[in-house]
């Protein structure tokens, strides 16, 4: 099976190859994390059932539009910079550092309090990997600001969900998508 790392034959101009070769492994760190979220994002919309239904159902197909757009500008950044994208699934699971989204058929409550877990995840990496490309390339540095700014923005979509008068979230301090659904659900 392929994998992401590898050696760049050419990389694009003033970026040492060294660098190109570790924006690389960020971007498809990045790949992976939003080929997943568009995935897990149609499987909620396809499970969630309930009196909101229809509200939610129809809420997540835009954000699984704009991050299937955010794949399609990582691995075209990738290919830009002299890489080999990968987009395969057997690649995705054999590389991602997370687990599988683990919440089947549920109300739309309980499927909003594990998007806010999956959301949190997303987002930090997101942020780990901007601090690090301050140093390598600032060009796939504003890519990732850029997509960080709308994944924020859905992020507080799923969470006004989960928010009562005083602005506490009812997912407060739940420590895996099972315990943010529970806590949801109440
Ligand atoms: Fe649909």
């Amino acid at each position: 099976m392929a994998t992401s790392t590898g050696k760049l034959r050419y990389t694009t101009p003033g970026i040492p190859t060294e660098a190109a070769e570790r924006v690389v492994e960020l971007l498809q760190g990045r790949l992976h994390a939003t080929n997943d979220l568009h995935l897990t994002l149609k499987h909620v919309h396809w499970n969630v059932v309930g009196p909101h239904f229809i509200a939610v159902h129809e809420m997540i197909d835009p954000q699984v539009e704009e991050v299937r757009g955010f794949s399609d500008s990582l691995a075209e950044r990738i290919a830009t910079l002299g890489g080999s994208p990968q987009g395969t699934p057997g690649v995705l699971v054999q590389e991602r550092t997370w687990e599988e989204y683990s919440i089947g058929r549920a109300t739309t409550q309980e499927h909003l309090g594990a998007l806010d877990l999956v959301y949190q995840g997303v987002i930090t990496s997101y942020r780990d990997a901007i601090k690090e490309l301050e140093e390598l390339d600032v060009v796939s540095q504003d890519m990732l600001i850029g997509q960080t700014d709308k994944l924020e923005l859905f992020h507080w979509f799923v969470r006004a969900h989960l928010e009562d008068k005083s602005g506490a979230l009812s997912t407060a301090g739940a420590g895996s998508e099972e315990e943010a659904a529970a806590a949801a659900a109440e």
